[in-house]
Order: C-alpha cells, then sequence, then structure tokens
C-alpha cells in the first residue's frame, strides 16, 4: 500500500498579502499570491484597504491555488490559516473562509502563529534542501516583527529577545520614506545600496541590553542627518542616494549581526535560521552566508519567494500540526496579538 496522500491548504492573510497554498506530505503543489499595491499610494499598509482586498482576493486566490495543484476541495485533508498575529480586519477574512470551507467539507481546521510559520517554512520538503536540526536559533525580521527565537523542537519556541520599539522593516521603510522611495522601501534601499559605498557615512547603533533589538532611534538619526545635510545641499540625497542607502542598510546589518554573535554565545547553539520579508534583503543574506566561514555557524537563509508573506508557510505549520492531530475548532477567533508559544 502506498503512503496515505495529505493535502492541506494554507491561508494567510494577516497584513497586505492574501495568500494559498497547497501542500502534499509537506511538498509544495501550489503557492499563491495576491500583493496588494494599493498600499504603495500612501506610504503604508491601511488597515481598512487590507481587509477590503483580503474580501475580493481570497476566494480567486483560493480557486487559482487548487487549480494549479490540479487538486479538488474534495481531496483536502485539513484547512489552515493564520490566526495571528496581525491586522485583526486582515486575518478575519482568512479565519472566517477557513472556518467556513472546513466546515462545508466536514474537514479538520488549523490555526496557525504567523510568527511560527515564517520560522517553520525551513521544513517545506524540497530536493536539496537542508532543513535545520534542532536546537537552532531563528532570527525573524519583518515588517512587524524583530524577535530572536531559541527552536527546541517544532511546537516548542522561546523567544529570546525582541525589539522593544520599532520593526528592522519599519527601519529600511521609514528611513526609505524620508528618502522619497516610497513603499514599502527595504526593497528599493537594498538595490540601490548595491551600488553604493557602505561605510560612506555613520550611523550610531543602539545600545540596548542583552539580545533585544531598538530600531526607533536609528529612524531618527536618519531623518536628522537627511535635514542637516539637505539644508546645506538640497541635492544631497539625489547625488548621494546609493551611498546613503548603503550605509543605512549597514548599520542594520552590524545591529543584527552583533545580536546573534551574542545569542550564539549566551546560548551555545551555531546553527541560525533566518525568515521574515527582511531576509531577503541581500546584505543580510551575504553576512550570514560569510559568517558560516568567519564564525563557524551553520546558516539557513528560505528562498527569496519564502521570505515574505506566503500561504506555503502556513501549509507547512498545518502540516506539522496535522501530524499530531492538534486541530481547533469552529470557536477559534482571530487574535491581532498571538505570542509565539
Ligand atoms: O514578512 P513581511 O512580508 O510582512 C510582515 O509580516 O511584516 O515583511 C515586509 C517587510 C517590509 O518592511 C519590507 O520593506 C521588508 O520586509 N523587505 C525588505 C526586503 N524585502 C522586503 N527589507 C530589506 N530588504 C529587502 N530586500
Ligand atoms: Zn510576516
Amino acid at each position: 500500500m502506498g503512503k496515505e496522500k495529505i493535502y492541506i491548504l494554507g491561508i494567510e492573510s494577516s497584513c497586505d498579502d492574501t495568500a494559498a497554498s497547497v501542500l502534499c506530505n509537506g511538498k509544495i503543489l501550489s503557492n499563491v499570491i495576491a500583493s496588494q499595491s494599493i498600499h504603495q499610494d500612501y506610504g503604508g499598509v491601511v488597515p481598512e484597504l487590507a481587509s477590503r482586498a483580503h474580501q475580493q482576493n481570497i476566494i480567486p486566490v483560493v480557486d487559482q491555488c487548487l487549480k494549479k495543484a490540479k487538486v479538488s476541495k474534495c481531496d483536502l485533508s485539513a484547512i489552515a490559516f493564520t490566526r495571528g498575529p496581525g491586522l485583526m480586519g486582515s486575518l478575519l477574512v482568512g479565519t472566517s473562509f477557513a472556518k467556513s470551507l472546513a466546515y462545508g467539507l466536514k474537514i479538520p481546521l488549523i490555526d496557525v502563529n504567523h510568527m511560527q510559520a515564517h520560522i517553520l517554512v525551513h521544513f517545506i520538503e524540497k530536493e536539496g534542501c537542508e532543513k535545520p536540526t534542532f536546537p537552532f536559533l531563528a532570527m525573524t525580521i519583518s515588517g512587524g516583527h524583530t524577535q530572536i527565537v531559541k527552536v527546541d523542537n517544532y511546537f516548542e519556541m522561546t523567544v529570546i529577545g525582541e525589539t522593544i520599539d520599532d520593526a528592522v522593516g519599519e527601519a529600511f521603510d521609514k528611513s526609505g520614506k524620508a528618502l522619497g522611495l516610497g513603499y514599502p522601501a527595504g526593497p528599493k534601499i537594498d538595490k540601490l545600496g548595491r551600488l553604493g559605498n557602505p561605510t560612506a557615512f555613520k550611523f550610531t547603533k543602539p545600545r540596548v541590553k542583552e539580545l533585544d533589538f531598538s530600531f526607533s532611534g536609528l529612524k531618527t538619526a536618519v531623518l536628522y542627518f537627511l535635514q542637516k545635510n539637505t539644508k546645506e545641499n538640497p541635492n544631497f540625497i539625489a547625488e548621494n542616494l546609493n551611498d546613503i542607502c548603503a550605509s543605512i542598510q549597514h548599520t542594520i546589518v552590524e545591529i543584527l549581526l552583533d545580536k546573534l554573535k551574542l545569542a550564539v554565545k549566551q546560548t551555545g547553539i551555531n546553527k541560525i535560521a533566518i525568515g521574515g520579508g527582511v531576509s531577503a534583503n541581500s546584505a543580510i543574506r551575504e553576512a550570514l552566508k560569510k559568517s558560516e566561514q568567519k564564525q563557524g555557524w551553520k546558516t539557513y537563509i528560505p528562498e527569496t519567494e519564502f521570505t515574505t508573506d506566503n500561504a506555503a508557510m502556513v501549509a507547512i505549520v498545518g502540516y506539522l500540526k496535522y501530524l499530531k492531530k492538534d486541530f481547533t475548532t469552529q470557536e477559534t477567533t482571530a487574535k491581532a496579538r498571538l505570542k509565539i508559544q
């Protein structure tokens, strides 16, 4: 008898991406994302607009996802959805949709923590892709979070450091906004920064205790730096854009790396996985790769499509929970704030 096939539909709607993915025994059959461009005009995600767009997108996205996977909804073993953390209006769309579909199909419903999903994305079955072994450290860096997490097992995770104010993605986005780069600015700073000198300008790094982070000071430092220099030379930004981007990025990479070094020292764990939108950043990826030689670390860097919000990461958590028969009920509710444990 062949191995039973477990098909999990994952649904992600925590912020501004409506996404669905089907996995068969942990392997991706389809992975569809509808990103919302509407927020670009506002310099950030507008929650009300995000939930409206999710409502418009959710049915076509799930439909396309099932078609691409060549799977009928009747073949699904369970539905996994992001319960939180995230924007309440956005989460409600995915949560209600997943609950209704699971109810209609009479199949199990599985709730997923978005931040756990960013970490467990490393366990998607892919040929030639090495999975982390436990215990390892995960650094989750996104527009809403900056955490270092000690991962002892799939569902045994402890946050050992986190930001006390802004997330690292906000440092990219707000600095980029001041540079006139629009939203989200992270990918643009990355692109321009590659052409600039990372040590052209110096920004002070925050002093924060132990493994915690702070990024609000860096954002203010960039603002003052730009104000002062544009007063002296109105063309300062245009003339130095690549160097400014490279220098901001360099500072951020140093802040992250310093904390990782401390985390490795404190825990004695030298296996590091990264996840979240900011882990798409080329300078961060390069610095981590180099650390394998320099620090003797083993690093796990997801493919770029699995760094930003996606539903394959939700579906893999769904699969791992399915194996444990860890299901939720129709009474479940979305949670804007949801701790990793
Ligand atoms: O994980 P994500 O898609 O959504 C949240 O859960 O926040 O992360 C979005 C964040 C944004 O702040 C965006 O600017 C940042 O990830 N980002 C990047 C890059 N790509 C996305 N930041 C720096 N470099 C990149 N290449
Ligand atoms: Zn995310």
